[in-house]
């Protein structure tokens, strides 16, 4: 990046080595916040009225007002953007519950959220993994029972993708009573020998994915088989394709799950096909 980086604290576009947030905030302190990441293609922002959304209900969950309206949100992020003259990558935003002396339970309702946006330069679009496919691992999903809510406290994810990184590979799927519940940070697909498309269903057992929405929406409108429900890793395994969807992967072949290959160990023909329809459409706008 050529110009210097300018990230968003509570209402300035800063420097970011000017950024600093107080050791008492709660997002510091108890992990007490919630965030978003919206991908960036073209300069342009892809799907992101739904990750407002998404973004809202998150807060309103945890009993966070959200500070601001969704063109507000929206405004803020096309700025920050445009100060950092970003083409491709992400935008994260960040919003916890404030400042204030440690004390389990919430401040005064006059403690103001806290507001951190930055972006990041990734190839989303142009990433070359999608040309070799992801290798993933599997390991026991150890979280909490609302993980519907984005919440900043993501430890067991950083513990599952450090697996991954153990493992020298992409991303780690984790499993909970023998299903898939989803990617440490990205929702798990897997497509049946009969080439029908199966995720988990939505719950208070993963996060609502707007990638996921986009690409079940996508799949109707391709007249292909879909099919909510529970996979095992089994069942994945012996899958003829595989891939995961994210803001920052959009939709990722899998070519391995553990020690065992998916389909050719290339990425298969569905999921190549619905990573160029989402591709398309993210560049449509
Ligand atoms: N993660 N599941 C989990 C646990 C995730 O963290 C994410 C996204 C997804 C996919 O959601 P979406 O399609 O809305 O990005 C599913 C983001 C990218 C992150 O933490 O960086």
């Amino acid at each position: 990046m050529t110009s210097p980086r300018t990230v968003y604290l509570n209402g300035a576009f800063l420097p970011f080595a000017e950024a600093h947030v107080s050791i008492m905030d709660r997002g510091f302190l108890f992990a007490d916040g919630i965030y978003e990441v919206s991908a960036v293609l073209d300069g342009k922002l892809v799907d992101n009225a739904a990750h407002l959304a998404r973004l809202d209900r998150s807060l309103g969950e945890i009993g966070i007002r959200n500070p601001h309206t969704l063109a507000e949100w929206e405004g803020l992020e096309t700025e920050l953007v445009a100060r950092n003259a970003l083409d491709e990558g992400l935008v994260y935003m960040q919003v916890t519950r404030g400042v204030y002396e440690r004390d389990f339970g919430f401040p005064p309702a006059d403690v103001p959220p806290t507001v951190v946006m930055f972006t990041q330069g990734k190839k989303v679009a142009g990433n070359p993994l999608a040309e070799t496919g992801a290798k993933v691992v599997t390991v026991e999903d150890i979280r909490w029972k609302r993980r519907d809510i984005k919440s900043v406290a993501l430890l067991a994810q950083v513990l599952a993708k450090q697996e991954a990184v153990k493992a020298g590979v992409a991303e780690a799927w984790m499993v909970e009573d023998g299903a898939v519940t989803e990617g440490s940070s990205s929702t798990a697909f897997i497509v049946t020998k009969e080439r029908v498309l199966v995720t988990r269903p939505l719950s208070t057992a993963l996060l609502p994915g707007i990638t996921r929405a986009a690409v079940l929406r996508l799949a109707a409108e391709a007249d292909l088989r879909v099919e909510e429900r529970l996979f095992s890793v089994e069942e994945a395994r012996g899958a003829a394709e595989a891939f995961y969807t994210s803001a920052s992967a959009f939709v990722m072949p899998v070519v391995a799950i553990d020690d065992a290959v998916i389909g050719e160990g290339r990425p298969g023909p569905l999921a190549r096909r619905l990573r160029e329809l989402y591709i398309d459409m993210a560049r449509a706008g």
